[in-house]
């Protein structure tokens, strides 16, 4: 590996010339509703669950929080599959119960982000139904991709796209005469049928729905599925099978067409209706870096999961490539990059590193369960360190690993449905939080949980880590609060590599007032040697680390955050 150059320190704080914005160096929690907190003992979270516990974020010290969907939904996806985009799922609440959420939690200074799905809707939603049962010709049905099929007598899809859930991305309807009739597209679950973006009355829908929740008092959307609205003109083939190899190196006709642009420039403009502080933050999967600062131009959205950070293993020299790259890629728009290591959709990184590297976001394998945990601590305090805003997924406060021992019968993924088990593993990082030693579901509610917890949940729970020096949760809390005191971390748009051995990530960043600030990462399985930059402010692992008056012993697997 090669040995990174030393670089001069400059000043990389904030300055009055820096754009401002809360979001720009942001703490955002996502929180995932179904697994959160439950209030009425049904198994299932809801609104008010999260309302009660939302102390626990203000103590986490959490800037902000992102709700996954909540609204009307038959869940055939976990409510990424929405029946209506103005209402609440019962089983989650109700609006007022939406309402008390979003003002206790500006009560407490969080601000809150919605998930918006305008890729697609359930397949019971009321245009979908109405399209449906229209038949042929309806011009409800020019809101969806309806075409008819192939073959002889329609029976094969009108293209070779695959599912991302698996299997064909077409299904076929049957008419209200009850024969076998055309085909809508639905890029994911077959109850998820994709919206026509070429249609005004789509454009003019979504731009109402923003407003609607914008008038809710929410802070901001997180734009589900971003890239995947507008599909190349004449859906044309792709050629291939497995496309879902493709994904994220190869340019597909679904995903980041140049006209999904233009849609958030409109969205920019909704939004600014409401002040500059009103955000939108698109889940967009991209091929490269580059592709993803175009969702974030300035007249657009305003940050961009950085997904290329999130499929990164724990080694230094591809860590090192990919927050040079993100950083290299944003600046121009003048956007913040964004970081991130967990989510709902991928295994959480405490199990990611538990395992080798080289296989990908879904595992299904527990692997070195101490090792996983050592490296996560490490890699979030790494994250942390890095200038813009992080991305924090519920329980990785509580070093929660996946859990990969759910049995076939309780999984409700689709993506493990429909790939017949072999792929997706999306249900592990879902099982509800555990919050108490002891009782029902360790205190998640009275009513048991929807995904079984394990039998050892309840020494992870916020309850057993509270106070426990060195247990991962008051780690986190002691990082955030330090990343709130230091303006050197989280603000600017660079950082400054010093000379590290092979396998360590150290940079520099200089606060406005001066203060010096370094990171350094041994991403190794051996103590390395490095020399002494100051005092330690926090290490994400203490034992082995030995200082004397020029040299410190950095243990393996761990960071350390410097000042002085
Ligand atoms: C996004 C969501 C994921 C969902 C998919 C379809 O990727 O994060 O959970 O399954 O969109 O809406």
């Amino acid at each position: 590996m090669s040995q990174h150059t030393v670089a001069q320190p400059r000043t990389v704080g904030l300055t009055a010339a820096s754009p401002s914005g809360w979001w720009r160096d942001a703490v955002i929690y996502q929180v995932y509703p179904r697994s959160f907190a439950d209030s009425n003992g049904d198994g299932m979270g809801d609104l008010e669950g999260i309302r009660t516990r939302l102390p626990h974020l203000k103590e986490l010290g959490v800037d902000a929080v992102w709700l996954s969907p909540f609204y009307e939904s038959p869940q055939a996806d976990a409510g990424y599959d929405v029946a209506d985009y103005r209402a609440v799922a019962p089983m989650f609440g109700s609006l007022l119960d939406a309402d008390a959420l979003i003002r206790d939690a500006h009560a407490l200074g969080l601000r809150i982000i919605v998930d918006v799905v305008p890729n697609h809707v359930s397949d019971q939603h009321t245009w979908f139904r109405q399209a449906v049962q229209e038949g042929p010709g309806s011009p409800l049905r020019r809101r969806f991709h309806f075409r008819p099929g192939k073959g002889e007598d329609g029976e094969l899809p009108p293209n070779d796209w695959e599912s991302i859930f698996g299997g064909p991305a077409w299904s076929r309807v049957t008419e209200p005469d009850g024969t076998p009739g055309e085909w809508y597209l639905h890029l994911f679950a077959p109850e998820q049928p994709d919206l026509n973006w070429e249609h005004p009355a789509v454009d003019d829908e979504f731009r109402s729905i923003l407003r609607f929740w914008l008038d809710m008092g929410i802070d901001g959307f997180r734009v589900d599925v971003a890239h995947g609205l507008v599909k190349a003109a004449g859906l044309p083939d792709i050629g291939t099978r497995d496309q879902l190899k493709l994904l994220g190196n190869d340019a597909m006709p679904f995903f980041d067409q140049d006209g999904v642009h233009e849609i958030y420039r409109g969205w920019r403009k909704v939004v600014a209706e409401y002040g500059d502080d009103r955000v939108l933050v698109a889940e967009a999967w991209t091929p490269t870096v580059e592709r993803t600062a175009l969702y974030v131009r300035p007249d657009e959205l305003h940050q961009a999961f950085n997904f290329h950070y999130l499929s990164t293993y724990w080694d230094a020299d591809e860590l090192r490539d990919v927050i040079d790259g993100s950083l290299d890629a944003m600046r121009p728009v003048g956007a913040p990059t964004t970081w991130v290591l967990s989510n709902h959709d991928v295994t959480r990184h405490t199990t990611r590193f538990a395992n080798p590297p080289g296989l990908g976001t879904q595992i299904g394998t527990e692997g070195d369960v101490r090792l996983g945990l050592r490296r996560a601590r490490a890699a979030t305090l790494l994250m942390l360190a890095l200038p813009g805003s992080a991305y924090l997924f519920q329980g990785e406060e509580l070093g929660l690993p996946d859990v990969v021992s759910l049995p076939d019968e309780v999984r409700q993924d689709p993506s493990f449905h429909r790939a017949n088990g072999q792929d997706g593993f999306r249900d592990g990082c879902r099982v509800p939080l555990p919050w108490t030693v002891g009782g029902s579901s360790y205190g998640f509610g009275s009513g048991g949980s929807w995904l079984p917890q394990p039998e050892d949940w309840g020494g992870l729970s916020v309850e057993a880590q509270t106070g426990e020096p060195g247990s991962t949760l008051e780690f986190y809390r002691m990082a955030l609060a330090i990343r709130h005191e230091h303006s050197a971390l989280g603000a600017g748009e660079s950082v400054e590599w010093l000379h590290a051995p092979a396998g360590v990530l150290a940079f520099c960043r200089i606060a406005e007032d001066g203060q010096r600030f370094v990171c350094t990462a041994n991403t190794t399985k051996d103590p390395v040697s490095l020399p002494v930059y100051g005092q330690i402010l926090l290490a994400s692992e203490t034992a082995g680390i030995r200082v004397s008056e020029s040299q410190a012993v950095l243990p393996p697997d761990s960071t350390i955050w410097w000042t002085g």
